[in-house]
């Protein structure tokens, strides 16, 4: 446990109390030091009152609108503060922008829009997350207030956890390598994919009515995800792309994107240590694109020499499989009922959240498996799931106090072992394991896609 901060140090806002905010702030307080008092959290529903009481921050019902955003912060945060975006559809690029003008620190664990923001109608590619990521990384400039962007367990963590793991299985095949020359080491390694590979298994064991949608985090926030289009980084070996798979205007062809098909969604094949060959919803995530980018490799004319093709490959946890199916079959209709898990309700599981790295004789999948019942042992008011997020924002949060001006921040860019450092106590078994499996000839998305299935059964 780390000394607790000084008086003059920074007032915390968080933007969000729900699944996460609410496992965040006793980690806040064990691994940082940072007195309770000094937090704040603001949302748009008192569902986290009672957690707020226990663990001694201020919460108020404060929906933030693109109309009453900027008034509300300049009341309540000064120059050194931070702010943390733990909502749902709250603008990343309108609080970044609020937050580099009065240089107020800021995090966030995935860059969102403001409601509206993903619906189609705008333009399939507007809805994208490169396309918002883009957006964020064009107010870039020099010598301006800390913003971490993206930065939970995934992304976030896990661009931490695929450099160790290249590191790792350059060890293990007794390959040399410069440290900190991380595209050169996948490129050496022949990684051609890179799965973000999770399996959640945390359930209740209560069956899911038609319309309702339950998850061990936000339902909103993932049913967001799965109407979003695909996407993926896409790598340098690819040689056909999905059908109906496009490029984002405007820039080297870095990545994809295309549509779910219509009543159901993309799956593909997968592998983790627990149960092996896997199949699992392809899921966009900011991580498929930063990562991408973060390990290409180009010669000095600036030709695309090595890319590897990043996606998330999700199991989620069973209620929420069989939500996806109810949901498939009404059509993608939006539930009814929806909501987090309540962590009583929560009976055995874990979460099993790493990277896959698909080379030439197989693949080395690397993470943390973190069980439900070691998160209860190891921070009050988390699963396994919410444990891994906000282990990945407090090594973040670390990181950023003692690097204040370093602008808008990718996870790629951050010192991976300060944020280990933080984050390693709170996230069960790390490690990695060695595997033959490869589901085709060779590396290609074509390979990895599985057979189209209208929906599955509910
Ligand atoms: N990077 C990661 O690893 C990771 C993992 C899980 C969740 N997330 C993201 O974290 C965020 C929070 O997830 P969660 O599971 O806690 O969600 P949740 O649904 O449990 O809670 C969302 C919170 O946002 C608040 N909120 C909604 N609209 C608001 C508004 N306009 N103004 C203020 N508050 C508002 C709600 O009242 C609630 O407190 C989501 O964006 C989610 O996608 C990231």
């Amino acid at each position: 446990m780390i000394a607790p901060l000084k008086p003059e140090l920074p007032h915390f806002l968080l933007i969000g109390f729900g699944a996460v905010g609410q496992g965040l702030v006793p980690l806040m307080v064990q691994a940082l030091g940072i007195v309770p008092t000094r937090i704040t959290a603001w949302a748009a529903d008192l569902q986290g009152e009672a957690v707020a009481q226990s663990v001694g921050i201020s919460l108020r019902l404060q929906p933030l609108t693109p109309d009453n955003h900027a008034a509300l912060l300049d009341a309540h945060l000064r120059p050194g503060d931070v702010l943390l975006n733990l909502a749902v559809e709250v603008s990343s690029l309108d609080l970044i922008a609020w937050c580099q003008r009065h240089d107020v620190l800021y995090l966030d664990t995935g860059i969102e829009p403001w409601p509206g923001g993903y619906q189609h109608g705008q333009g399939l590619e507007q809805t994208t997350n490169h396309w918002l990521r883009e957006q964020v990384l064009a107010l870039r400039q020099a010598d301006r207030a800390t913003a971490v962007i993206a930065h939970g367990a995934n992304p976030g963590l896990i661009s931490h956890l695929a450099k160790r793991a290249l590191e790792q299985l350059a060890q293990d095949q007794g390959l040399s390598f410069t440290p900190g020359r991380w595209a050169e080491l996948a490129q050496s390694l022949d990684v051609q994919v890179i799965q973000v590979a999770e399996r959640d298994t945390q359930t209740d064991h209560r069956p899911i009515a038609p319309g309702e949608f339950r998850n061990t985090w936000s339902v909103p926030g993932f049913i967001s995800e799965l109407s979003q289009a695909c996407e993926a980084g896409w790598g340098s070996h690819e040689t056909a792309l999905p059908s109906g798979a496009k490029h984002p205007s405007g820039k080297s062809p870095d990545s994809i994107y295309w549509l779910h098909p219509e009543h159901s969604l993309t799956q593909v094949k997968s592998w983790v240590p627990t149960v092996g060959d896997s199949l699992a919803w392809l899921v966009t995530h900011n991580e498929s694109i930063s990562l991408a980018e973060f390990l290409t490799v180009r010669d000095a004319q600036g030709q695309l020499q090595y890319r590897p093709t990043v996606y998330f490959a999700y199991q989620p946890c069973p209620p929420a499989a069989q939500s996806i199916a109810h949901w498939l079959h009404q059509h993608k209709q939006a539930p009814a009922v929806q909501h987090v898990i309540p962590l009583v309700h929560l009976q055995e599981g874990q979460d099993e959240l790493g990277v896959l790295l698909c080379h030439r004789t197989g693949a080395y999948w690397y993470g943390s498996t973190l069980t439900l019942q070691a998160a209860r042992h190891l921070a009050p008011h988390n699963s396994a799931t919410t444990l891994q997020v906000a282990a990945g924002i407090v090594g973040a949060l670390a990181w950023m106090l003692d690097h204040p001006r370093a602008g808008i921040t990718e996870a790629e860019a951050i010192d991976s072992d300060q944020v280990l450092a933080v984050a390693l106590p709170y996230l069960g078994h790390v490690g990695g394991t060695h595997t033959h499996w490869h589901p085709g000839p060779d590396g290609r998305f074509q390979h990895f896609i599985a057979p189209f299935i209208a929906s599955p059964t509910p």
